[in-house]
């Protein structure tokens, strides 16, 4: 499900707002937002990456004046009306990350929902791409055959809410040109299974009203209350323009695609405030992407989850409904064989590298219900309205920190390779979730010249030390003072709230 998410509204406020408050010319406030590649025998690198704002959080002005060029309903017309008017009318200014809801810290990214500005509470809403050391294009993030991992602080977020790190495959320059010199570095291209219609399409103004199409992996939606990953397939490799028919639900992507969330499939103690995996604490998600043949160009066959709290690995749990699985495999509901393609040609995306993009957002017409209400979660039919999130909570904010991927069993303590940890099998009978429709993209813009200079080198992290348990022995439960760390290759799995053991999964 798409999570692309400002509204019309919001956009044009924030622009207003923005209007007054910037001067400066390029190149974009990007911030910085250092991730690891890792591998079981070197251990994690880190490479000194940055998130730059989607382009619609920017203003974009005439070149000589400060007009908008954007109005309620896209581009203006007589200043854009083709990609060449607009690269000589207007340009694109930096945005201002602290107050569209994002502060980053180390290697923490925190994004608001609301800013609190001279006791205003203003809807922000972000939705922020990882880009490289030099500032200039999107990170290829491919994960065929490896693993994601990374520690979240989602207790803030309350019912109603969606924190979303997912991958979308979209061009690395965001569709870079000559009428769009600034691409990824201003935060063009967006695109995701939901194929939107936005002003840009791949950085070219959209005169052909094309929507934006393309592979989408969610790795993670989630609130406090609820939680699910969903691959959305496409039958079209890379960013493609659908028309008409090809942009709706029997088009080329599959919208609602295949999620997987624990309390849906059964296991309404698993996830939440006080729960297994205790959300009103930090914890890690790792999140696997298994092949055929454990390489990284091979049939992508399952997709895993395991969750770490306090050194203990939680594995996915089982689902009562999926004969006792625990982890996404093409019968779980993206087949090979529906017109979308299913999970083959989905890893196939994946091993092509795709682009990191973290958001938060609400829905006010759906409040959410699909992630976390009726069959899907523990929260009220009202709950999640936008009105009473803000009455209640305007400080829901998400923090992702220590963002890693690598070979499989090298960002975290779950199992690595020739290791599943999964389940019993039986006949498998396929579910689908459903999900809302993203709501549409909003206004704006276009371009300016920019370049970035500044490439830190990379340096070496080695993960800390600490006593390790050997096989069998107790690594975890209430009142345990032992190790919380098992020595390899046992991993640490939970069996009761009072005793975790280091067992070879
Ligand atoms: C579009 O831009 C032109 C030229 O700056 C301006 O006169 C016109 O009012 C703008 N239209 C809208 C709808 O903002
Ligand atoms: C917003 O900030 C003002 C100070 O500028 C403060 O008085 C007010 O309590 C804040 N509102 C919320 C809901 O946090
Ligand atoms: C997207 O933009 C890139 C860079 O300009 C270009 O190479 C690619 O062909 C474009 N793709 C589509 C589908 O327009
Ligand atoms: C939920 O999952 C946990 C961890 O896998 C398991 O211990 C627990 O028994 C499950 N609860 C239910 C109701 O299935």
């Amino acid at each position: 499900m798409a999570s692309r998410t400002f509204t019309l509204v919001v956009a044009s406020a924030l622009l207003r707002a923005l209007a007054v408050a910037q001067q400066a010319p390029t190149p974009d406030a990007i911030q910085s937002l250092p991730t690891y590649t890792c591998t079981v025998a070197g251990g994690c690198v880190e490479q000194s990456t940055n998130v730059v704002f989607a382009w619609p959080y920017h203003w974009m002005h005439t070149v000589e004046g400060y007009d908008s060029c954007t109005t309620s309903s896209g581009l203006n017309a007589t200043l854009c009306g083709t990609a060449e008017d607009c690269f000589n009318n207007c340009e694109i200014a930096p945005g201002d990350y602290t107050g569209l809801g994002i502060t980053t810290s180390g290697n923490a990214l925190t994004m608001y929902q609301y800013r609190n500005v001279s006791g205003t509470i203003n809807n922000a809403s972000p939705n922020v791409m990882l880009l490289d050391p030099a500032g200039e294009n999107y990170v290829n993030v491919q994960l065929l055959g490896r693993e994601f991992s990374f520690d979240v602080d989602i207790s803030l977020l309350p019912c109603g809410e969606n924190g979303a790190l997912f991958l979308s495959e979209m061009d690395f320059t965001g569709g870079r040109n000559e009428y769009n010199p600034a691409g990824a570095s201003y935060g063009f291209g967006g695109c995701d299974a939901q194929c939107g219609v936005s002003p840009y399409f791949n950085g070219t103004v959209n005169t052909e009203g094309l929507g934006a199409c393309c592979h989408e992996m969610d790795i993670w939606e989630a609130n406090s209350m609820a939680t699910v990953f969903t691959p959305h397939p496409c039958s079209v490799d890379g960013i493609y323009g659908c028309k008409g028919d090809e942009c709706g639900s029997s088009g080329v992507c599959n919208k609602p695609g295949c999620g997987w969330n624990s309390y849906q499939q059964g296991n309404t103690s698993f996830y939440g405030p006080g729960l297994i995996v205790d959300t009103t604490k930090t914890f890690t998600v790792t999140t696997q992407f298994i092949t055929d043949d454990g390489t990284t160009t091979g049939k992508l066959t399952e997709i895993r989850r395991y969750y770490t709290q306090n050194d203990v690995l939680y594995p996915n749990p089982v689902s009562t409904s999926y004969n006792g699985l625990n982890y996404i495999d093409e019968d779980f509901g993206c087949s090979d064989t529906d017109s979308f393609g299913g999970l083959t040609v989905h890893g196939e995306a994946l091993g092509r590298g795709m682009v990191l993009i973290f958001s938060v957002w609400q829905d006010s017409s759906q409040f959410m219900h699909w992630l976390d209400s009726d069959t899907a979660g523990p929260c009220s039919s009202t709950e999640g309205d936008p009105a009473n999130i803000k009455a209640n909570n305007p400080d829901a904010a998400i923090t992702y920190s220590n963002i890693k991927w690598g070979e499989l069993g090298s960002t975290s303590n779950a199992p690595g390779p020739d290791s599943g940890s999964s389940s019993s099998s039986s006949t498998p009978t396929a579910t689908t979730t459903t999900s809302s429709t993203a709501p549409p993209p909003a206004t704006t813009t276009t371009s300016s010249t920019t370049s970035r200079t500044t490439s830190p080198p990379a340096t070496t992290t080695t993960l800390a030390s600490a006593p390790k348990q050997t096989q069998w022995g107790q690594c975890g439960g209430n009142g345990w003072t032992g190790p919380h760390v098992c020595a390899s290759p046992y991993t640490c799995v939970y069996s009761n709230p009072w005793y975790s053991q280091c067992l070879s999964s």
